[in-house]
């Protein structure tokens, strides 16, 4: 019999690129979504890549009732993977409410229904947030965890703090927390990828939107930092090594590899690329000239961060496979696909 999967978030972009690789692994997967930062084509796009339609259900997490039935109904599942969430420093900043509404609040009905339904592995989606301007690169796991730069940050934080409390308080429950650094790229066959709603606050589907024609220029925000052409430095990992991480900290829990009830694991290459690289690789394997001007910084970001990932490569033996040239490559295909760009 399949495990039977459950990924909150999973129509968003990396709860669907995580739905694929678990299906291509004979896992049955159910997918909830509230459609806050997706759309419902791409189970469309998870379906041609599988030949395997996901179970769906629409489902907005901050409503216990409407998690307690959906919960009701499927108390067989044997784990969870939890997407499902805000992401937009910027937004975080100005309504930090919704943020903890929203983030917290649904991780806390999430949990209390795994409890209560005895399903015992949860794989939660954190982010290098975590560090905050690190003091050391680069990042182990073991950095200190610094105040949140932002609302969003600290939901990160705070949701790892209830985590971890509940894998002390319950024996039977386990979860790992994966840290990501910078999720890019698509899926090869260029059938799901990143689908931001309205103007785009992460570089590259603001890179991929300018070379289609959609936004008019990328504006780099600051080239004045300690780097050496002056942009700031980020690790940047393509979305299918990701989704990919997932399915080796689940094996590792339903396994009982697991040497805790928390373990946490940083997910990136290893390797920093400033930003005037991303724009320079973007163009290089793409033979598009990109339209940018060099702008003041953004507020809140910080100057470099890269992960050290040997604890993910030796434990969960799990190593990225794509380049950050496959990444931009993969990203433009998925734009040109989505809006039917012939070149
Ligand atoms: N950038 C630009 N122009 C843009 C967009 C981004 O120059 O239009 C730059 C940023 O200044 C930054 C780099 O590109 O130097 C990457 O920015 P992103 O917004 O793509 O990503 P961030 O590193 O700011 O944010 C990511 C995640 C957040 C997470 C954060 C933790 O999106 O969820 O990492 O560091 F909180």
């Amino acid at each position: 019999m399949s495990k039977k999967i459950l990924i909150t978030g999973g129509t968003g972009y990396i709860g669907s690129h995580t739905a694929v690789e678990l299906i291509q692994k004979n896992y049955e997967v159910f997918l909830v979504d509230n459609f806050s930062n997706s759309h419902s084509s791409v189970l469309q796009g998870i379906k041609r890549i599988t030949q395997i339609e996901p179970h769906f259900t629409k489902l907005e997490l901050t409503d216990k009732q409407a998690v307690a039935e959906y919960f009701a109904d499927h108390h067989d599942l044997d784990a969870v993977i939890h997407f499902a969430a805000l992401k937009a420093v910027g937004e975080s900043v100005e309504k930090p409410l919704l943020y903890y509404q929203n983030n917290l609040i649904s991780l806390l009905h999430l949990l209390e229904n795994m409890i209560e339904y005895q399903i015992p592995y949860l794989v939660f989606s954190s982010s290098c947030t975590v560090y905050g301007e690190p003091d050391k690169l680069p990042i182990k796991e073991t950095a200190p965890i610094k105040p949140a730069l932002s609302p969003y940050g600290n939901t990160k934080q705070i949701s790892e703090e209830i985590i971890v409390d509940l894998t002390k308080a319950e024996d039977n429950f386990s979860a790992i927390l994966l840290r990501y650094f910078n999720p890019i790229g698509a899926h090869p066959s260029g059938l799901i990828g990143e689908l931001p709603i309205g103007i785009p606050n992460n570089l590259v589907p603001y890179i991929t939107q300018t070379a289609a024609g959609i936004r008019d220029v990328l504006r780099i925000f600051g080239d004045d930092y300690d780097t050496p052409d002056g942009t700031c430095i980020r690790d940047y990992i393509h979305v299918v090594d990701l989704a990919k991480a997932h399915i080796a900290a689940l094996e590792r829990l339903i396994n009982a590899e697991n040497e805790s009830n928390c373990e946490v694991f940083n997910i990136g290459t290893g390797r920093g690329h400033s930003v005037l690289e991303i724009v320079h690789t973007f163009e290089k394997v793409n033979h598009i000239k990109l339209n940018y001007i060099i702008d003041d910084r953004r507020e809140g970001d910080v100057e470099k961060v890269w992960a050290d990932n040997t604890k993910a490569q030796k434990i969960l033996q799990w190593k990225p496979q794509f380049t950050i040239e496959d990444a931009l490559r993969d990203a433009w295909q998925w734009e040109k696909n989505y809006r039917g760009i012939k070149t």
